[in-house]
């Protein structure tokens, strides 16, 4: 069996429902349940003999330990994170808390777990950490895109954290031989998503009637992958990855925020037409930018599509038409987690971006 963290949150949800989907092989999802971990995410799991689902915080040692003890896990899945960088600026603390220390604790048992197998099940053994392209900084626009040789020039505290847990990933395979692998992704869009994210966020706002907040002058530049894709992306690299090595993951679909906005009105505009006729574009209001806000984002992903033979399956078309329709779709879920903790970051964050 495999033991995966942060299951409860967007990607780890959708690894983890398709995971389970494709494959016999059980999962330990340990995830501490905060703000953006939901148990809705993985409801259709609720009578899944594969499935074993434990409340329960990456820094926990002992409870790590014990997880471990008990169901030998031939890999470890790192997805548990604090990842909403406007979260991160207002309040770091738990960014350091989780994203260093807790990745830190999760090294530290899985070192001492990899340390007492056999010698078979050692060289078997992988744990394969999730990062973010933000640890790279920001490109200019003739820039060439993120290689895995870029430098780390992380900005935000988020992008800062995920660094220092990629540097300490780095150092226990180095200093300890464990098994690693790191995948370093682009931005994600797709079910299950987190409606503190653009997308989703457009979305909602959209259907409610509410102003569409595009920060500056929309012009930032990120490079979007379907959730599905980055999920295929983690179980090949988790197959055929090399020891030691990064692996960065993205499709090739570099897109201004403005035009994600616009894209996402259109549909809406197609698929659930405003009652007044009018289009969802004239909600948009562009408010004041994110402090240090990244320009530009953008993946080369030629060694895992080189080496691993890994291709994305949807086109940003494609995909960015699923997750609308799945949002149409999933109207309960929507509104469940717009919970009083929501509307209290909503008010956090935006009430003081005046256009
Ligand atoms: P998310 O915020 O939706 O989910 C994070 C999950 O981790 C939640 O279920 C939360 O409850 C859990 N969690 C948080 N702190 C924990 C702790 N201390 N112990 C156990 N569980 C904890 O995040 P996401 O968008 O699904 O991102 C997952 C991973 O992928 C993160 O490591 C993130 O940095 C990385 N990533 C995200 C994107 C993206 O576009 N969303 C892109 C690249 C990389
Ligand atoms: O690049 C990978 C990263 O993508 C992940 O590591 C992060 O976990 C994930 O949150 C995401 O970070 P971003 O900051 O790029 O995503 P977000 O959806 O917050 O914002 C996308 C862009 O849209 C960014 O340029 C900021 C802008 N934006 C965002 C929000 C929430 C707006 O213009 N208005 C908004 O209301």
């Amino acid at each position: 069996m495999i033991l995966v963290t942060g299951g409860a949150g967007f990607i780890g949800a959708n690894f983890v429902l398709d995971w389970l989907a494709q494959s016999d092989e059980a999962i330990v999802n340990l995830d501490k349940l905060t703000y953006a971990g939901n148990r809705e995410n993985l409801a259709s799991l609720s009578d899944h003999p594969g499935h074993l689902f434990v409340q329960g915080d990456i820094g926990d040692s002992a409870l790590i330990d014990r997880l471990l003890k008990q169901h030998k896990p031939r890999a470890v899945l790192n997805f548990a994170a604090e990842s909403h960088v406007d979260r991160s600026i207002h309040g770091p603390e738990d960014f350091i808390q989780t994203n260093i220390v807790g990745s830190f604790r999760l090294l530290e048992s899985v070192r001492a777990h990899w340390n007492g197998l056999p010698a078979d099940e050692k060289a078997a053994f992988r744990f394969l950490h999730v990062s973010t392209d933000e640890v790279y900084g920001s490109l200019g626009p003739g820039d060439a895109a993120f290689s895995e040789a870029h430098r780390y020039e992380p900005n935000s505290p988020y992008s800062a954290s995920k660094a220092a847990s990629d540097h300490l990933v780095r150092a226990y395979h180095h200093t300890y031989g464990l098994p690693v692998v790191t995948t370093n992704c682009s931005n994600n869009y797709g079910p299950y998503h987190f409606p503190e994210k653009l997308i989703p966020l457009m979305i909602v706002n959209a259907l409610a009637g509410k102003p569409l907040p595009v920060y500056g002058d929309g012009m930032q530049v990120r490079d979007w992958l379907y959730v599905k894709d980055h999920c295929s992306a983690i179980r090949r690299v988790l197959e055929a990855g090399r020891v030691g090595e990064t692996y960065n993951v993205g499709g090739w679909n570099e897109k201004p925020n403005i035009e994600i906005v616009h894209t996402v009105c259109q549909l809406l505009d197609e698929l659930r037409p405003r009652a007044d006729g009018r289009p969802y574009a004239s909600q948009i209001t562009h408010v004041a930018d994110r402090p240090g806000h990244d320009r530009r984002y953008a993946i080369d992903a030629r060694k895992l599509e080189q080496e691993l033979g890994w291709r994305p399956a949807e086109t940003f078309e494609t995909g960015i038409r699923k997750t609308v329709a799945w949002y149409l779709e999933h109207e309960e879920w929507v509104r469940n987690v717009q919970s009083g903790a929501y509307q209290n970051w909503v008010q956090v964050n935006y009430a003081g971006r005046a256009a």
